[in-house]
């Protein structure tokens, strides 16, 4: 058992929390850019005395705890980057980087990530297992976790469970959000090509007009979801480019549109991936067209597993009360925390960061987000609850 007990232990770093996150605040980072960032985070790990791997995934760091006994191993992962926009926000921490601001959250993870390592590392002579800090970059890119995972950070030890949370501004603060089954969407996207003839506008019987068969491919796409797909299941298709053509009075010999799919059910997103190419071409084909489509997997769907999500639930009701655990509301928006999930069992879930008293109201992605920092306390507690839990050690 820790000295003190946990709450107390983040009472005394909670100053600390809010200065890393206001620091990371400060000096954002885009995607597969964190490297002061991941400097930064790891001088932190060297300095609880982890082993520290950095490079991984070209800008990720991993941290790994080893307990005074064997046991089970847990990774938590954190993501670092921020997003292309200018802060609107007049505050003393403002981003330092033009056009460059962490409107999402990632210095809260980050930050809380430090935390909980610290956290853990003073009781390192208690825990039995090993505990891994994955510091991940580019998740705004969708793009940062697969190649950690390709990079091996889920062996050596091989992760048992993962843990990880977003701060959510749709919660206010205090207020833990937390599902088992899928939290977020699956996102895979799509681009069309397809090749008609092109003739004088005046002339339409001569050409084949690629601008109308798209527009039969767009508007015969919105019927997977409405005929295909299960009622009971959730999907989106959403075709949010669209191009052809290169003036008034000539018909397109060419088209070209683009899309994204997503669904939370792995049957669900392999059907839509054979049906709407196959449905794109079918189309093209019986008006004399053709169409090329290039469908690509982006991320899963985000996952959580029952009992792991239990576990959460338990460590967050400590930490916030049991009536202020509430039911998260999935989302069809993306995530690559769910890779870690798919390769072990695990729980995302959401810390609430509002507060509408303190002006603290911006949504993710937006020049005026803003978090209600006393999120990151709770964040450090309800992980170290749960990795403890999990690791078998009464907190
Ligand atoms: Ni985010």
């Amino acid at each position: 058992m820790p000295d003190r007990p946990i709450d107390q232990e983040v009472e005394r770093i909670t100053s600390d929390l809010i200065a890393d996150r206001r620091y990371f605040h400060q000096h954002p980072e885009l995607g597969f850019q964190e490297e002061n960032t991941a400097r930064v985070v790891a001088e932190r790990l060297r300095a609880l005395d982890l082993e520290v791997q950095t490079g991984v995934a070209k800008t990720g760091v991993v941290g790994v705890l080893r307990g005074a006994r064997p046991g089970r191993t847990v990774l938590l992962r954190a993501d670092m980057d921020a997003l292309p926009i200018e802060e609107e926000n007049d505050v003393p921490y403002r981003s330092q980087n033009p056009g460059v601001m962490h409107a999402c959250g990632h210095d809260a993870h980050t930050a809380i990530l430090l935390g909980v390592a610290r956290i853990l590392a003073g009781m390192r002579a208690e825990i039995a297992g090993t505990v891994k800090f994955a510091f991940q970059p580019a998740e705004e890119l969708v793009s940062g976790a697969k190649p950690m995972i390709e990079a091996g950070v889920m062996e050596n030890p091989r992760v048992d469970a993962c843990f990880g949370l977003h701060v959510w501004q749709d919660l206010p603060v205090g207020v833990i959000g937390v599902r088992s089954g899928p939290l977020m969407a699956s996102g895979d996207h799509f681009h069309a090509v397809v090749r008609g003839r092109s003739a004088h506008a005046a002339q339409p019987h001569l050409g084949i007009d690629a601008t109308l068969v798209a527009c039969q491919a767009v508007v015969a796409l919105q019927s997977l979801v409405s005929r295909e797909v299960d009622p009971l299941q959730a999907a989106v298709v959403t075709v949010g480019q669209l191009h052809a053509g290169t003036a008034h009075n000539i018909i397109a010999g060419q088209a070209e549109f683009a899309g994204t799919v997503r669904t939370f059910d792995a049957d669900v997103r392999r059907q839509l991936s054979e049906r709407v190419p196959a449905l794109i071409r079918a189309v093209a084909a019986v008006m004399g067209a053709t169409a090329e489509v290039e469908y690509r997997f982006g991320v899963p769907a985000t996952v959580n597993d029952p009992a792991m999500t239990a576990i959460v639930r338990a460590a967050a009701s400590e930490v916030v009360g049991a009536e202020h655990v509430v039911e998260a509301t999935p989302t069809m928006g993306s995530e690559d925390m769910s890779f870690f999930l798919e390769a072990a069992p695990g729980c995302y879930f959401f810390a609430g960061s509002r507060n509408d008293g303190a002006g603290k109201t911006g949504g993710h992605h937006h020049p005026r987000f803003d978090i209600d920092e006393q999120v990151l306390p709770i964040g450090v507690e309800t992980l170290v609850r749960a990795t403890l839990a999990y690791l078998g050690q009464p907190a």
